[in-house]
């Protein structure tokens, strides 16, 4: 990131079209002209696979590989789908050949509505050009100051859970990461009422619409979920540009949450983020933070329930370590290896951004296949963590294969939760510190069990998360 040039104008990323006809229009034109030059596949139309690639994509995903191999393509809905999976095929993606794939044009580009032109959805030049920008912003020192705001969060979280009753810790780590969003990225009290609190409502609005089924996202009526989602986006612009007018009215160094930092932040030529450039990263860095910390503490709080010994540990090392107190970020980030290693193989089982979108802008090789530039093109995190030649007993929760060592012996590109090369994750700090703080304080006042009888299954849209939540019992930690 070093060698960006900030000082160079960037044209502003191009408009999408809004409009389904015509995306599908644009679909088939580009399947047609790359004809013949696709990796083979599952491709005639099938309305099975397009529902179980909605519903429960990783058999699919792994059979296909089986099958064809680390590339291959899948006919979903109207389009021919490339998935790359496995080491080589995830390096190639983010670090060895990013040059021949947009994030913009991808299957996800529906999030440009809520998200504007975040680092999520902007590619080239001026996704480099911001994300220098913004780089300081997520350097230790600034997690370590967010980190206030989500330990100040978790004790108010922790103290309300009623020992001895069943509680839903899905619903719980949503509301507590949407409060220390609140905080530490906007910098706004959660409770209170027209800002705080209707930020979060109205941002939990607007997600509800990339989390229900890809017809009903086409509606366009009164009442439909798009009439929903462009509602609670005005009044969360609202608030957010009201936000940037009061730091850029008044600026005080002291006030350390993100959206002020990124209003004081200059490029190599003291060039600043323009008030909707602000907007469309707070947006982004709202989304890509919030579902992806509760989801990954949910199913560590899952595994933790199945496997006593691993909490036994947990419990062991934090008590060797912090003695009762609050940990540190450094403490959390050097000296409890053991929750590193159930945080990642957590991660490894779970990766919430399970999936890498991309379109594919250049024709390339990968495989001895031919991938054609048009075609829509997923890596894919969750599929790649269960190889078996790469992990052995990948579906069972095993920590220790996360030990400095053996972590270190794994191939490049075998384990991506976080993504790689110049895209890769920018809150992977801020996400790791926020679920190792939150989970230590919890394990250190209580226990929480697992319901007899019960089964987890997993939902993918648009982010990993257990279907319907997680019920768990919770106990004092000693009973
Ligand atoms: C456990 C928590 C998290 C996980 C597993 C995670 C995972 C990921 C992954 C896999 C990507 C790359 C996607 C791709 O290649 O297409 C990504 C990108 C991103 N993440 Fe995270 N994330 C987490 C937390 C956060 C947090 C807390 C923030 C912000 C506060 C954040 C902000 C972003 C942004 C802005 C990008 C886009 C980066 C770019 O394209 O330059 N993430 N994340």
């Amino acid at each position: 990131m070093a060698t960006v040039d900030t000082t160079a104008p960037v044209a502003r990323p191009p408009e999408r079209s809004g409009n389904p006809l015509r995306r599908v229009g644009g679909d088939l034109w580009d399947e047609w002209r790359g004809r013949g030059r696709f990796p083979p596949g599952d491709t005639d139309f099938s309305w099975a696979r397009t529902h179980q690639i909605a519903h429960d994509p990783l058999p699919l995903l792994l059979d296909a590989y089986e099958r064809y191999g680390p590339v291959f393509s899948l006919r979903l809905l109207h389009s021919r789908v490339v998935f790359m999976l496995g080491p080589e095929a995830n390096h190639f993606v983010t670090v060895g050949h990013p040059e021949n794939f947009h994030w913009r044009e991808s299957s996800f580009g529906d999030l440009i509505p809520l998200l504007g032109d975040g680092l999520l959805t902007v590619d080239e030049d001026y996704h480099d050009r911001a994300r220098a920008i913004m780089m300081p912003a997520f350097h230790r020192e600034q997690v370590a100051v967010a980190a206030e705001a989500m330990t100040i969060e978790a004790d108010r979280a922790i103290a309300a859970l009623p020992a001895g009753e069943v509680v839903d810790v899905y619903e719980w780590m949503r509301n507590l990461a949407m409060r220390i969003a609140m905080r530490a990225l906007l910098g706004l009290d959660p409770d209170e009422a027209g800002k705080g609190a209707a930020a979060a409502h109205h941002f939990e609005r607007a997600l509800g619409y990339y989390g229900i089924d890809f017809g009903l996202r086409l509606l366009r009526g009164p009442g439909s979920p798009w009439r929903r989602l462009v509602a609670s986006r005005e009044v969360l612009d609202e608030i957010v540009f009201a936000e940037i007018a009061r730091r850029r009215a008044q600026p005080d160094p002291g006030r350390r949450d993100i959206l002020s930092l990124l209003c004081g932040a200059r490029g190599a030529a003291g060039e600043e983020f323009s008030d909707r450039e602000i907007r469309d990263q707070v947006m982004t860095l709202m989304f890509a933070g919030h579902d992806t910390s509760t989801s990954t503490l949910t199913f560590m709080l899952h595994e933790l329930g199945r496997h006593p010994e691993a909490t036994r540990r947990l419990h062991e090392e934090q008590d060797r370590v912090l003695g009762g107190e609050t940990p540190t970020p450094q403490q959390l980030e050097r000296e409890m290896p053991y929750l590193e290693t159930v945080l990642d193989e957590v991660l490894r089982l779970y990766p919430p951004a399970w999936i890498g979108p991309r379109r594919v802008i250049r024709e390339f090789e990968f495989g001895g296949c031919t991938v054609p530039r048009g075609a829509y093109l997923n890596y894919c995190s969750w599929a790649s963590h269960r190889l078996p030649e790469v992990f052995p007993q990948p579906e069972a929760f095993i920590p220790e294969r996360f030990a400095r060592e053996r972590k270190a012996a794994l191939p490049r590109g075998a384990y991506v939760p976080f993504g790689g090369g110049s895209r890769i994750c920018i809150g992977k700090r801020f996400g790791q510190t926020e679920v190792k703080l939150v989970a230590t304080k919890l394990l250190q006042r209580l226990r929480l069990e697992s319901l007899p009888g019960r089964t987890m299954t997993i939902r993918q849209m648009p982010t990993l998360s257990p279907r319907g939540g997680l019920r768990m019992r919770v106990e004092d930690r000693t009973s």
